[in-house]
């Protein structure tokens, strides 16, 4: 896509960054991207390019490891890596979104100089761990416990559904120091996964986004020092709302991906394949499921860029965030289903993209809050208004 002619209006540098960005996410990570998802290999050479190129910190200030850019190049870098490998696509996401941005907003000089620039400079990879099995759309009921001891806590409890769980350096744990105070008794750490006490499960077998690991993480007797606290005792709900917020315009983000990716293969596909004597792009059929393609894309795309310069702006940007994620995952998944009725038998089989895009597409509507979530995010907003 050439960003270069329209809103949002890109200065000379970010024109370039996407230009490179581009060329890197067709050249290296579109190639590699069907043997990942085929052998569920994480995709390590592209992490350590992506993180060459800044692609792990994108927003985090140059001086704590990042690359110090803006939202919404955030969003194009991650739709444009998306488009080639949505494995990939989540694993940046978590690392920029959910780990690098709860320890920029929240965290101490100290936390940032030992965990950030790491993480930020993609030296070290982070998780998110919020989820656990029985609290996955409601987390404030979580159950993971954190007990004060002397010079740190105790921490004792599972986590499911961890995006990098196994191969995460440092992950942000969301645990309560008191379950009947509910989201109040919430606390944020940030921990080394090194330490003892924190080991992975169990890792899902998934319908898409095979390369990216998703795992079950337990803790036992996991001792973690006071320094490792982001915030203040009992912040810990509200640090991960506001973290999910901008990890929505990720999440979006990737969806635009995929469903950019599924609309450009249904194109090629469409002007190449002949019936009844012509390329089925002369059939009206065809034509009309392109141009909706298209639309849901385009209206998906302006609603997320709306959300990431809000988010630039400094202006509240939860209502609009999960619009994007709202709109973005249903447009990919409405997409790719589209995609493989344009291509027929061939768009069943795994020879073509749009398969792929299929499974991919799916958990879009899923993580980092359901679309039902979304539609809770937004009527909360709606009716909070005079
Ligand atoms: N930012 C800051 N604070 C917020 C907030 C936000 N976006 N949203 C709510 N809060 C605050 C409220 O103001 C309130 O504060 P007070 O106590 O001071 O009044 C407090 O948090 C509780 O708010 P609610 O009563 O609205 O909370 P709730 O329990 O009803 O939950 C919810 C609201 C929107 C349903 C929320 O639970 C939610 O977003 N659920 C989905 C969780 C989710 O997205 N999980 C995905 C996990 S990450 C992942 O997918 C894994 C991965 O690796 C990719």
């Amino acid at each position: 896509m050439d960003y270069s002619k329209t809103w949002p209006n890109l200065d000379e540098s970010q024109i370039m960054m996407m230009d490179q960005i581009n060329q890197f996410a067709q050249k290296t990570v579109a190639p590699v991207a069907s043997h990942h998802d085929q052998s569920g290999e994480f995709p390590t050479e592209n992490v350590k390019q992506m993180a060459e190129m800044g692609l792990m910190g994108i927003m985090v200030e140059e001086k704590w490891g990042g690359a110090g850019l803006d939202t919404v190049t955030y969003a194009m870098a991650m739709e444009s890596i998306s488009a080639a490998c949505a494995s990939t696509g989540v694993i940046m996401s978590v690392n920029n979104s959910l780990v690098c941005y709860p320890i920029q907003a929240f965290g101490n000089d100290l936390q940032k100089e030992k965990f950030l620039k790491p993480l930020a400079s993609g030296s070290k990879l982070g998780c998110f761990a919020l989820s656990e099995p029985g609290h996955g759309s409601d987390p404030a009921g979580l159950k993971c416990r954190a007990e004060k001891v002397p010079g740190g806590y105790k921490i004792n409890g599972s986590k499911n559904w961890i995006t990098n769980g196994r191969e995460a350096d440092y992950c942000i744990l969301l645990a309560t120091i008191n379950p009947e105070l509910k989201h109040k008794g919430i606390c944020a750490f940030v921990v080394d996964t090194k330490t003892k006490g924190f080991s992975v499960n169990k890792l899902e077998d998934k319908l898409g986004i095979t390369a990216s690991s998703t795992a079950s993480l337990f803790f036992d007797d996991m001792i973690v020092p006071d320094e490792c606290l982001l915030g203040k005792e009992g912040e810990g709900f509200k640090i991960a709302m506001s973290t999910l917020d901008g990890g929505r315009i990720g999440i979006a983000s990737q969806a635009l991906g995929i469903a950019t990716c599924a609309l450009e293969a249904s194109k090629k596909f469409a002007s190449e394949r002949e019936q009844f004597g012509a390329p089925i792009a002369k059939l009206q059929a065809i034509q009309f499921y392109i141009a909706e393609m298209a639309t849901r894309l385009q209206g998906a795309r302006l609603l997320t860029w709306f959300a990431a310069q809000r988010k630039d702006l400094g202006l509240p940007f939860a209502r609009e965030a999960a619009m994007a994620k709202l709109a973005a995952s249903e447009a990919a998944m409405w997409i790719a289903t589209k995609a493989i009725q344009v291509h027929g038998g061939y768009g069943y089989t795994k020879e073509y993209v749009v398969e792929r895009n299929f499974r991919d597409a799916k958990i879009t509507e899923i993580y980092e809050g359901t679309s039902e979530i979304q539609k809770l995010v937004i009527a909360a907003n709606e009716l909070a208004k005079k």
